[in-house]
């Protein structure tokens, strides 16, 4: 990192959007993060519409589209069987919403004249990235530039960009350059195993370009997954008709007279298109046509509909606290980029940096399922469903991965991924992670909970469980005391490597196992065909069903009777607690400063393990045990992996340990914002913005959802004056808000919800929409 970087955010708090009022070169870098704009397809980080200024690590000119890919081969100079081959990798691709002023042959660039005013607001309402900017030439011409860019949330492969130029001291021609910039690249990784891709030289690679009075098309290919990708613009000018239109290379150039205080503005219309989606002939035509009605809706249509979705949105999903505007930024700042991040169709999921930047390649992790799931699933069921349905077109990938793990049945989700392929070529943290099969599971299990959905189950979910289940059998065994046993795995610490027993896996796998069988068996009785179906493709009898059913009943969960806590593996509590008053703080994240074995040897954790298991499965513990365990943990984990502290909040929330529960919870909720984990210049931390949610819902709310019912066990943390969320849960919308002393339920959609408050049943429906209730001390 160079020295003139700063990491810190300069953003003044306010509840509705993000917003700086000065030009900060040294802080350029981690604010294009910030203020990137997406669709879960499209993602633009908040590059100024004229390109970057600034060397590599200063700034970083990022246009992705979820899962859109490239491949490259993994070499090993040491090489085994099985390891992952092929890395699949998001492209960095050609940045089209590049527009800029010119200026008796200057071009507005951030370091060329001077910048007399500058302001950039990116609001979560209006999903508007909005800057305004007022410069002056090298030879003393002042302008007013004001851009306006969205994203469209509602057509998934359009942007669109409004760029006015107002002359202030001066008369004169204005040129206004809208063109398309081919040139990217990836950025390249250096030690952080957590940065960019290995790629070098340019992402794509050309096979023709039109450039019209109006519009381009580029078609370029990528260089190995063999996708095309379609880019197209169409740009307008203002007073077309006094308007000189020259060709440039990728794009137009528009000039015009303008009058001192007089505005000249180009509207420009982006859309892209990848044969990921469709034909590889049919890219190019539908992003032309998607432009074309873009172009036609105009960019007021276009900017009104998006206010319309955020509405919406907002209306099931905001997370509303009173007492702390930062905070209250900080969590909907979280709620806006998941929706931003979330891929919706299927093929696409979230990834662990969303569509903000190049860290960990644009991969999908169990992120998903674990922390980001719980938000779409209770505020956009049908998000929710979309990414199981992505996990469900995996299972063929997902096959495959398991026969070269020699399994000869079930499927293997693999750990990193965007497509499908193993991409985790560091296997003791990547492909031991055997629990993602239960992670997708227990999301499966609580999609079915929340929502009563069978039909998925039937179609789609029924498959995933039973095949993942398999893997269990298949890697489990008896010890001589007869306890099912899971060898040679890495729990979710990535601190502990290749363990035998870790708690959370054997926990979660148990539970994987219990929930198949209830599957098999609900749906045998329930849809007979179905069932028939669905064993006939995977061929599984009853005898794995009653195997299972073993399985779980003999697993081993270890626990230490002396310290009285689960162990979080076989081998964890005869290992040497890691020094902790010795090392320095510049010396975390540890993965940065020491050999992984030096670290493995240690008692030390990166995150969250048996803490998330008292989550996870917290009908399964007492809040003794609960107690216990998340002090033994609390003092051996560094929170080093951006997944910890909001699952450390929720179960300090649930032991009572009020001032805790928000430490940790503050950690978190404005860990992107504040940059703490001093990498959000390559890209925001999903799976935390959605701890965000986890923590006022699960945490201090303490709500859960089990075969036992919906609860809540509200708190409300002594800084706050009050917080209000909503949940929707099969088919109805409760709207739960808690003050000083107590919660006020209120149904706002559905006939009927049962749940529980503090252990006391309560029963709303339409004559009895709302109750009040008081809170316990
Ligand atoms: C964490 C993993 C996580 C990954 C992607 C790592 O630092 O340890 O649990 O899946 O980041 O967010």
């Amino acid at each position: 990192m160079k020295n003139d970087i700063d990491n810190n955010s300069a953003i003044a708090a306010e509840p509705w959007r993000i917003r700086e009022d000065a030009l900060e070169p040294a802080r350029a870098f981690l604010h294009e993060t910030l203020f990137t704009l997406g669709n879960g397809w499209i993602g633009m980080r908040g590059t100024p519409d004229e390109g970057t200024t600034g060397g590599a690590g200063q700034t970083l000119e990022g246009t992705y589209l979820n899962g859109f890919h490239d491949t490259e081969s993994i070499r090993y100079p040491e090489n085994a069987y099985g390891l992952a081959r092929v890395n699949e990798f998001m492209l960095n691709v050609p940045n089209a919403k590049r527009v800029a002023a010119v200026v008796d042959g200057e071009r507005f660039a951030l370091d060329t004249g001077r910048v007399l005013a500058w302001e950039r607001t990116l609001d979560f309402r209006t999903g508007l990235l909005v800057r305004t900017v007022e410069w002056e030439t090298s030879t003393g011409k002042r302008l007013r530039i004001a851009s306006r860019r969205l994203v469209a949330l509602s057509r998934k492969h359009v942007a669109a960009i409004e760029y006015a130029v107002t002359p202030l001291n001066f008369s004169g021609t204005v040129r206004i350059v809208a063109d398309v910039d081919a040139d990217v690249t990836n950025l390249q990784a250096g030690d952080d195993p957590r940065v960019g891709s290995a790629l070098t030289g340019p992402s794509l690679v050309e096979v023709a370009r039109e450039v019209g009075a109006q519009d381009v098309l580029l078609l370029q290919k990528t260089r190995h997954s063999g996708f095309t990708l379609a880019t197209a613009t169409a740009s307008v000018p203002s007073a077309a008709s006094a308007v000189r239109v020259e060709p440039v290379a990728l794009g137009q150039a528009f000039e015009a007279d303008v009058a001192q205080g007089a505005t000249f503005t180009v509207h420009k219309y982006v859309a892209y298109a990848s044969s990921r989606d469709m034909r590889d002939a049919a890219a190019g035509p539908h992003a032309r046509a998607e432009v074309a009605a873009a172009r036609d809706a105009g960019f007021v249509a276009l900017a009104a509909e998006q206010a319309a979705y955020l509405a919406r949105f907002w209306i099931d999903a905001d997370v509303a606290i009173a007492g702390d505007d930062a905070l209250q930024q900080g969590v909907r700042f979280n709620q806006f980029h998941l929706l931003q991040s979330v891929g919706r169709d299927g093929r696409t999921n979230i990834a662990a940096k969303g569509v903000t930047g190049e860290g960990y390649e644009g991969h999908y992790f169990w992120d998903t399922e674990i922390y980001v799931f719980p938000f779409f699933l209770y505020s956009r069921p049908e998000i929710a469903r979309a990414l199981l349905q992505y996990r469900y077109n995996g299972l063929p990938k997902a096959r495959e991965r398991a026969r070269q793990m020699a399994h000869d049945k079930g499927a293997l989700y693999p750990w990193r991924t965007i497509a499908g392929e193993e991409c985790s070529a560091y296997f003791p943290a990547g492909t031991a992670q055997y629990h993602i099969n239960a992670d997708v599971a227990y999301s499966i299990r609580l999609y079915l909970l929340a929502t009563s959905d069978f039909d998925f189950m039937a179609e789609q979910g029924a498959e995933i469980v039973l095949e993942t289940a398999r893997i269990w059998t298949g890697i489990g065994s008896y010890d001589r005391k007869g306890r099912f046993c899971i060898n040679e795995v890495t729990g979710p610490d990535e601190y502990t490597a290749l363990v035998n027993n870790n708690y959370y896996t054997n926990a979660m796998a148990r539970m994987h196992m219990t929930f198949a069988a209830d599957v098999a068996e609900r749906l045998r009785s329930e849809r007979p065909a179905d069932y028939a179906r669905v064993a006939h493709a995977i061929g599984l009898d009853d005898a794995e069903i009653r195997a299972w059913r073993a399985a779980s009943a003999a697993m081993f969960l270890p626990y230490d009777d002396d310290l009285g806590i689960h162990e979080q593996d076989d081998s964890f509590l005869s290992k040497k607690v890691w020094d902790f008053a010795n090392t320095p703080k510049e010396n975390y994240p540890l993965l940065l400063h020491y050999h992984p074995l030096v670290i493995y040897r240690h008692q030390v954790c990166k995150q969250a393990d048996v803490v998330l298991a008292l989550l996870l499965l917290s009908k399964e513990f007492s809040l003794d045990d609960k107690r216990r365990d998340f002090e033994f943990y609390e003092r051996v984990t560094t929170h080093d992996s951006s997944l910890s502290s909001c699952i450390f909040s929720i179960v300090a929330s649930e032991i009572g340990d009020k001032q805790k529960a928000y430490a940790y919870f503050m950690e978190t909720a404005r860990l992107d914002l504040d940059n703490t984990h001093a990498n959000t210049q390559y890209g925001v931390h999903t799976a935390a913005m959605a701890g965000t949610w986890l923590g006022v819902a699960y945490g201090f709310a303490g709500m859960r959802l089990d075969e036992a019912g919906l609860r809540f066990a509200p708190t409300l943390p002594a800084q706050w004056t009050g917080y209000r969320f909503k949940v929707q849960v099969r088919g109805a919308l409760l709207d739960v808000a808690i003050d000083a002393t107590g919660t006020d339920y209120r149904l706002l959609r559905g006939d009927q919800l049962n749940f529980a408050h503090a252990g006391t049943p309560v029963a709303l429906d339409a004559q009895r929409a709302h109750i009040r209730m008081e809170n316990q001390q």
